[in-house]
């Protein structure tokens, strides 16, 4: 059986809890796009780990990870997780993980440019500054720098020569700054190529052969539908697909070999960065419920907005992704609420509508149309039984599948592996 996860709002939906339970099950996990954008937090007894780059199952033994070509790779941050790891006595060795020659690398001057473009628009995207988006700008440009390339130094000068020439010269003209030296960049990167030489292989081949050996694989998305470069809410989106669909172009795997999708999503809603958000709370309430959720960026650290679910956008996620199984991650935050609404409709220029809208100022100024259902007192914390919530909040839940339509098989109410239900 292989699977694959994804968010279904927009990211930290707490998929690497969720996938660190799914990898019981599971061979081979793959992460297929994003980048150390990405950051998924997974509980093991007392330690917290913090995966960007690293597949979240990297800490089961016996499982092999792998990072596809759909994801682009900063060496220095892959480099950096793995000593992190060993540090904790957790050596990582090429048997375990396997990276795509295909990858793109996420060069210095992507990072630099992240944060320079991001000073000159007048709507910020809010990014991490990870380098990412002028990283996939490269790719479909067709002046990336691929991981393969960084094994082969005379491919890997000629390609950095013809880039820096292009971009010492936007970063000189356009931006007023210095620029980088050819040298410089490429002797620190020839080392890391060196570096991580031994993870290198041709995944795509890897993953199709151990398919049909028999071997069960598991998909991780990283951010969530609505950063996805298409059905996100673009242009406040990421620069890949992080939807379902992604799983074949990002790892080479084809979609016939996909047997179930499943989504994570919170059993409310938070997003970082900026962007439309229709049912976002007011800053008090805000400030509580982030404090509850600790709802703080696992990468950049930046405090999250939060909001109450809103089902019509998830609806739409789960269509474009087509999840037969759905985990509400966080429901203990919601614990002692009077009022917990539902956001089941848009109201926009005295229309009512029914599905997410793709009119970028529809978005911005659509109010929610809430339904409001009873809180629960007693405390969802730590709670592995379904029939052991609270009538309250088996309601809640009973609500959002008949919204949208779809079952609920895992239920998150603590971060520990322990405090999870699942229902089938
Ligand atoms: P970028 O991916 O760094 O270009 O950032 C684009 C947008 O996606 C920003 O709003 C980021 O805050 C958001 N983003 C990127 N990665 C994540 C993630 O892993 N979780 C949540 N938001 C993310």
């Amino acid at each position: 059986m292989n699977y694959v996860v994804v968010g279904a709002q927009w990211g930290d939906e707490g998929k690497g809890k969720l996938i660190d339970f799914i990898s019981d099950d599971i061979d081979i996990a793959v992460r297929f796009q994003g980048g150390n954008n990405a950051g998924h937090t997974v509980v093991v007894g007392e330690n917290e780990y913090i995966f960007h780059l690293l597949p979240s199952a990297i800490l089961h033994k016996g499982k092999v990870c792998v990072i596809g070509n759909g994801v682009v790779i900063d060496p220095k941050a892959l480099l950096e997780e793995l000593a992190g790891l060993k540090v904790r006595k957790i050596t990582i060795t090429p048997k375990q993980l396997k990276i795509s020659g295909l990858s793109h690398v996420v060069m210095p001057y992507h990072r630099i440019l992240d944060g320079l473009r991001e000073s000159k628009r007048q709507n910020k995207i809010g990014t991490t500054g990870r380098g990412i988006g002028p990283c996939y700008a490269d790719k479909v440009t067709r002046c990336g720098i691929r991981v393969i390339d960084l094994l082969n130094p005379k491919v890997f000068k000629s390609k950095l020569a013809d880039n820096l020439k292009e971009k010492n010269e936007t970063f000189q003209k356009v931006y007023k700054q210095k620029g980088f030296n050819l040298d410089t960049v490429y002797n620190e990167y020839i080392k890391y190529g060196k570096k991580i030489a031994p993870y290198v292989c041709n995944t795509a081949i890897y993953l199709n052969k151990s398919i049909q050996q028999g071997k069960a694989v598991l998909f991780e998305g990283a951010q969530g539908t609505f950063l996805d470069i298409d059905f996100g809410t673009y242009p406040f989106v990421t620069s890949s697909n992080s939807i379902v669909g992604g799983v074949c172009s990002g790892s080479g795997v084809p979609p016939t070999k996909i047997d179930k999708a499943i989504a994570a999503v919170k059993a409310y809603t938070t997003r970082v960065g900026e962007g439309p958000f229709p049912t976002e709370f007011t800053s008090k309430f805000m400030d509580e419920i982030r404090e509850k959720g600790n709802e703080f960026g696992a990468t950049t650290g930046r405090p999250r907005r939060c909001g109450w679910f809103d089902a019509v956008m998830v609806r739409y996620s789960l269509m474009v992704n087509g999840i037969s199984d759905l985990a509400i991650m966080k429901l203990d935050v919601l614990d002692g609420l009077k009022k917990i609404k539902i956001c089941v409709g848009y109201k926009y220029r005295g229309k009512e509508y029914k599905d997410f809208p793709m009119d970028f100022d529809m978005l911005c100024y659509s109010k929610p149309i809430y339904e409001e259902l009873p809180g629960w007192q007693e405390p969802v914390k730590g709670v592995s039984n379904y029939s052991d919530l609270p009538r309250n909040a088996i309601k809640y839940l009973d609500r959002l599948e008949q919204l949208l339509k779809v079952s609920v098989k895992y239920v998150s109410t603590g971060s520990k592996r322990a405090e999870t239900i699942i229902r089938y």
